[in-house]
């Protein structure tokens, strides 16, 4: 068996069913674990993959093992599956403020160990996912790095960024939606129905996006070719910079950043 998931919860199956969707693994080289009932029958019949309950069983029969369970159960797992894991396995976890070394010390022996940081979008394939390891193994690294590569793009990056990295793009879909809704509200306060004025603000975003990738543009240059001198625009960029909308934005997630360092270090004090 290739590869095993432990955890069949939105995460666990955003990854199980990007790599079927594209194929990557067959529906035979994966195994998922699971406790709930239901739930196990939900992922079976959906992806036609084998879903059990035993996770001892998950780590000794496949050869990476993925752990998608809360961060405040991975020690439990870990625990639980350290017999089983041996010096071919590769360890994989998602979970948000564990770090590599705390994983380490549940395991006597193993391949290799990567830690992920995915997001929301993960689930509709456009995530953006931050991946890290314990020591660099082309083979190993490679292998996740494409399995992740199924639900959105993936930057190899240091260990050290990824408080930064779970408050930019982790927290980033909650920051995001309350910048796309107060958009929205300001069509609302100008007449326009709820649903309009959502659906032109979605799309005005996607065509920003799109239009600074396909010219490649700095936002800079943007904010130039809208302000036309005397203009409206002008008069609302002088509002946004009065009120600090930048720095306002970059608070929020050095705070989110702080949060994730401080949850980072009561998960590995509360292990002792
Ligand atoms: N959701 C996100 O946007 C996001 C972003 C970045 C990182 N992550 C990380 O992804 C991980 C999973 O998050 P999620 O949102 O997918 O959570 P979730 O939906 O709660 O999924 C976790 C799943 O694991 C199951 N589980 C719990 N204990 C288990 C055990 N001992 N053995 C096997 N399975 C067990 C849970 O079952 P029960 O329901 O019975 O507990 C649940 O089905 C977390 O560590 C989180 O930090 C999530």
């Amino acid at each position: 068996m290739k590869l095993g998931i432990i955890g069949g919860g939105m995460m666990g199956e955003a990854i199980l069913s990007g790599i079927i969707d594209s194929n990557f693994l067959k529906n035979d080289e994966i195994i998922v674990s699971e406790p709930i009932e239901k739930r196990r029958e939900y992922l079976r019949d959906k992806y036609n993959v084998e879903v059990i309950s035993d996770n001892k069983l998950i780590a000794k029969k496949a050869k990476y093992i993925l752990i998608a369970v809360k961060p405040q159960n991975i020690k439990d797992v870990l625990k639980e599956i350290s017999p089983n894991i041996d010096e071919n396995k590769t360890i994989i976890s998602i979970a948000a403020g564990v770090k590599i070394s705390l994983i380490k010390r549940y395991l006597n022996k193993f391949k290799c160990i990567i830690r992920i940081m995915p997001n929301l979008p993960c689930t509709v394939k456009k995530g953006a996912i931050a991946l890290t390891f314990d020591k660099y193994d082309k083979e190993e690294v490679e292998f996740v790095k494409n399995l992740f590569s199924t639900i959105g793009s993936v930057w190899i990056v240091d260990e050290k960024y990824f408080d930064t990295i779970t408050a930019l793009t982790g927290s980033g879909p909650a920051f995001v939606s309350t910048i796309l809704q107060g958009f929205t509200l300001s069509g609302v306060k100008g007449g326009l129905s709820y649903d309009i004025s959502k659906e032109m603000v979605l799309k005005l975003f996607e065509g920003v996006i799109e239009y600074i990738r396909e010219k490649n543009l700095s936002f800079e240059e943007v904010v130039k070719m809208t302000s036309s001198p005397a203009g409206t625009t002008i008069m609302g960029l002088e509002t946004l910079h009065k009120e600090g909308i930048v720095g306002i934005i970059m608070e929020a997630i050095t705070s989110a950043k702080l949060r994730s360092e401080e949850i980072s270090k009561y998960l590995e004090e509360g292990e002792a």
